[in-house]
């Protein structure tokens, strides 16, 4: 037998599964024997690394259908460098399928993730993940639960194709639905595009939640180098699995957990990553999740700091041109990481075992049209704006790229939607009183309004506007919105209008203001006639009253601080289970 060890800060009587396997008592004598009931000989599991593969698979999950062959090639690496393989399923959030969103149950895939781990003896986990909750909802259990983890993202699936039209997810979806209520596209189009825009396994190939997550992730150190961008079918992908089960059995061996990785550098990288990649704005709440988990001190105004210095660098859709097989292959993050290494901290640790400025020093840009350099970005500065007024006092946030320049500073009257509901019964009505000019407004789609803070954010354009030929008008609301979406939405409005927030206050002719430049969001509405207004103000009728929704409902936290539960984000580490 052969173990891969080497610079081992621990010994094989020092593993945590060995508390399950090696005592000379009754106990260890009924685990040992149910391990010979699956197959399994002494040779097999005996002083070895328990690594356990957290596969999020499943049939109503698109984007991770290639995960059961993975998990194998994964298997492979474990057992190549002296390690234990153990797959389990934990519960897979498909952001297509699940509803109200699959937002509302990254907070349970954490919880699963960190009791699966603490409660099984399990020294080290591989987290199969992709799909946009999945990756930050295992992150926040593996944190938590602080075992050695290694995060292998899904990749992005193979660019989308109509006749001569390279189509990205989401992206082109709401581009060419709107050319379609504008009455410019035939049904017929649209059937074709619906053949053509997802049509591998992986994930969303835009520069959406996904990609944005993976490329953070790797840019912490949480993944091998790499592996953020590796397109989902490539047989690089299959290996990447491999070297993933081989890393995972030394790092528990050198005792690497994600503690050691995950400071606040390696946080203040992944936002100025964020930041240059004009990532997804569902990002700053998941890092902010992330970093609460991990006792680092992060928060909105970060963001907003960092997006001031750094610029956008990443041409992908939305906020540009390319998709994420281009991104791959003009170098990956490795090579994106060198061109930013003025603003990074290179000496933070990541999963191989090297600091980051090892990894990226020698990766070099090959196509410099989809990774500038710094000195000819795709915009100075500013992935993602925080803005903060009377409307939020606790902020909110837009990305100014993608939205339409001439409203970076704007002031128009209100059109209030109450609900999602609201919204779809009456945004393309005849009778609807609305201009290019009105700021639409959507309330009830907070972290506990909707409940879940769907991607509502993007609010349709009025159909008769559409065809007068508008493509863009300031919109805000609490929802969040998805990183392929793009126009002037001013998103994650803090406090929610559910809890009262002043979102909730605002009555259809108020004059809003936004100014991107000054970080400013206003409602011309005077202290005096909010707190009249707020006097008056219910709350809706809470819709769970039972179940994970009540638990959700009552534990949430705002956008502001990541939308975590209150009682996962601190407090003294938990104890390992009692083995009796
Ligand atoms: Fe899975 Fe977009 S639907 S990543």
């Amino acid at each position: 037998m052969s173990i891969s060890n080497p610079s081992p800060k621990r010994s094989p009587d020092q593993l945590r599964s060995q508390r399950w396997f090696a005592p000379d008592d009754l106990r260890s004598f009924g685990h040992r024997s149910r391990l010979r009931q699956m197959g399994y000989s002494a040779e097999d599991a005996q002083g070895k690394p328990v690594i356990g593969i957290l596969n999020t698979w499943s049939d109503l999950n698109q984007c991770h259908t290639h995960f059961r062959q993975r998990a194998e090639e994964l298997k492979r690496g474990v057992w190549q460098a002296g390690g234990f393989p153990v797959e389990i399923p934990v519960m897979s959030l498909s952001e297509m399928f699940m509803k109200p969103t699959a937002m509302f149950y990254r907070n349970l895939l954490a919880m699963e993730t960190e009791e699966v781990l603490r409660s099984h003896p399990i020294d080290g986990a591989v987290l199969l993940g992709g799909c946009d909750k999945t990756v930050p909802g295992l992150l926040m259990g593996a944190i938590s639960a602080d075992v050695p983890s290694l995060l292998l993202p899904a990749g992005p699936m193979v660019a989308g194709r109509w006749k001569d039209v390279k189509l990205g997810s989401g992206t082109d979806v709401w581009k060419y639905w709107a050319e379609r209520q504008a009455g410019c596209l035939s049904e017929c189009a649209m059937r074709e595009i619906e053949e053509g825009i997802a049509r591998s396994p992986g994930t969303c190939m835009t520069m959406g939640t996904a990609s944005t997550m993976a490329v953070l992730c790797e840019t912490m150190g949480m993944t091998l180098p790499s592996a953020a961008t590796i397109p989902a079918t490539h047989s690089a992908h299959s290996r990447m699995a491999t070297r993933c089960g081989r890393r995972i059995v030394e790092m528990v061996w050198e005792d690497l957990r994600p503690a050691t990785l995950l400071t606040q550098a390696s946080f203040e990288n992944a936002v100025v990553a964020d930041m240059a990649l004009c990532g997804s704005t569902n990002a700053i709440i998941h890092l902010i999740a992330l970093a609460r988990r991990a006792g680092v001190p992060l928060s909105i105004d970060d963001f907003d700091r960092i997006s001031r210095v750094v610029p956008v660098i990443v041409n992908l859709r939305p906020a540009g041109e390319f998709l994420m097989e281009d991104f791959h292959d003009a170098g990956g993050v490795p090579a994106f990481l060198n061109q930013l290494r003025r603003h990074l901290s290179l000496d933070c640790r990541c999963a191989n075992g090297r600091t980051l400025g090892e990894n990226i020093e020698d990766a070099e840009v090959i196509l410099p049209e989809v990774i500038r350099p710094l000195e000819n970005p795709l915009r100075q500065a500013g992935g993602t704006y925080v803005l903060r007024g009377n409307l939020a006092p606790d902020g909110c946030v837009i990305k100014p790229t993608g939205a339409d320049s001439r409203l970076f500073k704007h002031v128009g009257p209100a059109i209030v939607f109450h609900s999602y509901a609201d919204l779809k019964n009456r945004i393309d009505r005849d009778d609807l009183e609305v201009s290019a000019d009105h700021v639409l407004l959507l309330q009830g789609s907070g972290p506990s309004g909707a409940p879940g803070m769907p991607e509502w954010g993007m609010l349709p354009i009025p159909k008769k506007l559409l065809r007068q030929g508008v493509r863009d008008m300031v919109r805000i609301s609490d929802a969040r919105m998805s990183g392929t979406s793009y126009g002037t939405c001013v998103l994650h409005v803090s406090p929610e209008s559910a809890v009262g927030g002043p979102l909730a206050l605002i009555h259809d002719g108020d004059m809003i203001e936004i100014d991107l430049e000054a970080r400013r969001i206003h409602a011309c509405v005077s202290d005096q006639e909010f707190a009249n207004r707020k006097s008056l103000w219910k709350p809706a009728e809470r819709c769970h009253s039972r179940g994970y929704g009540r638990l959700f409902l009552d534990e949430v936290t705002q956008a502001h601080e990541g939308c975590d539960f209150r009682f996962l984000e601190r407090g003294a580490p938990t104890a390992e289970p009692d083995i009796f």
